[in-house]
């Protein structure tokens, strides 16, 4: 029987209730079109082109962007219902679709086009677009209990997740996460060696080497095809060159380390006790291990919040997935909570898990042997 064949039994529904909930879920519904319609627009740079030409009307930014007139038309009306670009009212022509006039205000530019603010989401657009892509395989998933490689996923997810955790590495790595380590910024100063496990495209650890241009950094990922970006960018930027990429799985990781980081990946390794056990065991003396991992709360009822909301989608679309997608399929997920991380190192054999960074997206945990 599907659930369309279910009849459903006459209840007493409350009707303020139920409309506060259908409306919720139509607002869901115009946010999850406006994602992947927003990505469309930074593919073809047209938030770029209606900030530097605007306001423009859909033909003139179909002109400047080499695009379809007719679609623009349609892209700035759902965006302007979305609130990602404004629309020009007052004047009667402006309330003709094909003449009427957009622009983008200064928050909508940080959030659409300004790589460096801290408020950039396109990131997000990206890669939350191309988790959704693996619905029929999760679907399955759930009947098989098996899981879908990090690797498996569409290119946009990659990106996508450079795109969106680099605010945060800009913003707060050096200035906030690497100071809140009593000791660390100093030995990384004086010249030491580090790696970055689960580095991506690499963006924290060419952050970090240009910071401690003494210090050697590794950046280890077990995706081949991330670790040629993080090489390709570094090549195409010229340096830094205290740094090298390699491709290796974390509990494969070999030599001696002053700091170990870990960001924003334990939670998606199927195998997260013994990533950390190999950390331990390569920590220098008095190193540290800095765990990074996405805000996550001990109990049910705190998770559920904005942030919540989206950190338990992500969990399910992609980490979740990723942790049940080899041995021994530890599947953390991404809101394994301070108490149940910190027990985790324990697990794996550190005498310490203290939170130093709490909120308001990430906890930064350091752990010593
Ligand atoms: C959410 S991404 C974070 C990437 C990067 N640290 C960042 O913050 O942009 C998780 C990363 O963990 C990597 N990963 C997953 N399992 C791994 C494993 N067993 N060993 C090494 N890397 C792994 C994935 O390839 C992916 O690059």
């Amino acid at each position: 029987m599907t659930a369309a064949d279910a009849t459903t039994p006459r209840v007493k529904v409350d009707d303020e209730r139920l409309e506060q909930l259908v409306n919720g879920v139509i607002a869901d519904a115009g946010g999850a079109l406006a994602l992947p319609l927003a990505l469309i627009g930074d593919r073809l740079g047209l938030f770029g082109a209606l900030a530097d030409h605007g306001p423009a009307t859909a033909t003139e930014l179909a002109q400047v962007s080499g695009t379809a007139t007719r679609y623009v038309q349609e892209w700035l009306l759902a965006m302007a219902s979305a609130g990602y670009v404004e629309h020009l009212g007052g004047e009667p022509e402006s309330e003709n679709p094909t003449t009427a006039r957009y622009q983008m205000t200064p928050e909508q530019a940080e959030i659409f086009i300004n790589l460096d603010s801290p408020h950039y989401l396109v990131g997000m657009f990206q890669n939350m677009t191309a988790a959704t892509r693996m619905i029929d395989r999760l679907t399955e998933a759930f009947r098989t209990g098996e899981g879908i490689g990090w690797h498996e996923h569409h290119n946009d997810l990659f990106e996508g997740t450079e795109r969106f955790f680099r605010p945060a590495y800009t913003g707060q790595l050096i200035q906030a996460w690497i100071p809140a380590v009593p000791g660390l910024a100093e030995r990384l100063h004086d010249g030491g060696h580090a790696a970055d496990i689960g580095c991506g495209l690499g963006t924290s650890t060419r952050i970090m080497a240009d910071a401690f241009p003494k210090t050697r950094w590794l950046g280890l990922d077990y995706h081949q095809p991330s670790i040629e970006r993080a090489r390709q960018r570094v090549a195409a930027a010229g340096g830094p060159d205290n740094l090298e990429f390699v491709v290796g799985a974390a509990g494969d990781l070999t030599g001696r380390f002053d700091l170990v980081a870990f960001f924003d990946c334990l939670h998606d390794m199927p195998d997260p006790l013994g990533a950390l056990r190999a950390a331990r065991v390569a920590l220098a003396d008095d190193g540290v291990v800095m765990l990074v991992e996405p805000m996550s709360w001990d109990s049910v009822s705190e998770v559920f919040n904005p942030l919540g909301r989206v950190l338990t989608g992500a969990s399910l679309l992609v980490c979740l997935p990723s942790g049940l997608s080899a041995p021994p399929a530890a599947g953390l997920g991404n809101q394994t909570g301070p108490a149940r991380t910190s027990q985790l190192a324990r697990d794996a054999g550190f005498g310490s898990a203290e939170v130093v960074v709490s909120g308001p997206t990430n906890l930064v945990y350091a752990l010593r042997r």
